[in-house]
């Protein structure tokens, strides 16, 4: 089976990639052609990096190399049996492409995209059969991320769901099925480890070095939430953040914050512009943590009883199996344990009454507990045996 896939940028170029390593000849279109010739050199150059390092031969890189073919019209497409869509996030845009798309292909092709935050439903109502339409969410950088998350739209047949989820697998990665909800799964359950540590630090309770060194010295996490903000880029963050924000109708649980804005607005953006939460020019002055313990334990509990709130109620309204939900966040995030496993660990009354305490404080509905975690506390169950 040939894959098509449309836009080589970041995403694209890196799905190509994956699909031409797991045997595909893979047809690549973008509208911008300069972007098609920076993909294929980055590409090539990515692959002579793999040999040199000896992580394939040569002949194995010349041969994946070799399955990429770059195409000059969308119409090329037509012999795909799967194409994947990876363009700019906009649903107008992306609607007309599949619109375009679906006249082009056969009428067994399978059309997924890319989408990280618009709704998968609404792009598959734009083509000719909606049935035969799917989102394939892959992670950045998508060679190295495992995690795919493979989302129905309203309108897809069941049967290509599981069939892309096999696909997939066979390409080696790792699908999880999330419901066609804002963020899916990892943009959704992952929103507290950045907004409740941009909390704590609006509150002054502690400095941005503080809150990372007790995530990562104290929670295990392999990075703090601002060195990850500044890694992923504030502007991205802040993007995804916004647009959750908004897709859930406001719900005060995914507010946006001011700190994190004006670091956008000022062109803080992290590691890739020298300055986020952090400066990364060579003499910086960055703060210190300061290393107490009972400071830490109160900042990571009150992160960690957020995310696992968070997980709880995306299994209770049914964004995910359990078991789904746990490997999107171990293998997607890399959190270092799920989150429904830390809940058991912790004990659910217990991370009941943590979020009963956050909300008698603030009487804001932002510290809602779940029902799920209410109804599990009551009658003492867990959510692994
Ligand atoms: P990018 O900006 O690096 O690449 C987009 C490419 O699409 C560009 O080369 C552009 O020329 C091309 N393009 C734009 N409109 C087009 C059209 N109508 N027809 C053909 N080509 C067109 O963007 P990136 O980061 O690769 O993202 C692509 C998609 O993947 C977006 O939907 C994004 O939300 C999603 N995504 C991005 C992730 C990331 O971390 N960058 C992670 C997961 C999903």
């Amino acid at each position: 089976m040939k894959i098509g896939i449309v836009g080589s940028g970041a995403m694209g170029s890196g799905i190509a990639q994956v699909a031409a390593s797991a045997g595909h000849e893979v047809l690549i279109f973008d509208s911008n052609p300069l972007a098609i010739e920076k993909a294929r050199d980055a590409l090539q150059g990515v692959l002579n990096k793999l040999a040199a390092k000896g992580k394939m031969d040569d002949a194995t890189a010349k041969a994946i190399f070799g399955r990429l073919r770059w195409v000059e019209n969308l119409s090329d497409l037509a012999e795909a049996g799967l194409i994947i869509e990876a363009i700019v996030e906009d649903l107008g845009v992306k609607k007309e492409l599949f619109q375009q798309l679906s006249r082009i292909v056969s009428p067994e092709a399978i059309l997924a995209t890319n989408t990280s935050s618009l709704s998968v439903t609404a792009i598959a109502a734009a083509s000719k059969d909606p049935s035969r339409v799917l989102g394939l969410h892959f992670f950045n950088p998508a060679p190295l991320m495992a995690l795919v998350e493979v989302v129905p739209a309203l309108q897809t047949n069941m049967a290509h769901v599981e069939w892309a989820k096999k696909l997939m697998q066979d390409w080696g990665k790792i699908p999880v099925i999330a419901k066609d909800t804002p963020g899916f799964i990892v943009n959704r359950v992952a929103r507290p480890f950045y907004g409740e540590a941009l909390r704590i630090y609006e509150e002054g309770i502690a400095n941005v070095a503080t809150i990372d060194w007790a995530m990562t010295e104290i929670g295990g996490f392999r990075m703090g939430p601002f060195t990850l903000m500044d890694f992923i880029g504030n502007d991205v963050n802040y993007a995804v953040t916004e647009s959750v924000f908004q897709a859930f109708y406001y719900d005060p649980r995914y507010k946006p914050s001011f700190t994190q804005k004006k670091l956008v607005e000022a062109g803080w953006l992290g590691k890739k512009t020298g300055k986020g939460y952090y400066d990364y020019s060579p003499k910086a002055d960055n703060p210190e943590p300061l290393q107490d313990e009972s400071l830490g334990r109160t900042i990571f509990e009150r992160i960690l009883v957020m995310l696992i709130n968070e997980a709880a109620d995306a299994l209770f309204l049914g964004v995910a199996t359990r078991d789904d939900l746990e490997l999107a966040m171990t293998r997607g995030v890399n959190y270092p344990k799920g989150l429904l496993r830390w809940a058991d660990d912790w004990g659910i009354e217990n991370c009941v009454a943590k979020m009963d305490l956050l909300y008698e404080e603030y009487l804001e509905d932002r510290y809602r507990c779940s029902p799920l975690l209410r109804r599990m506390a009551d009658s003492s169950l867990h959510f692994f045996n």
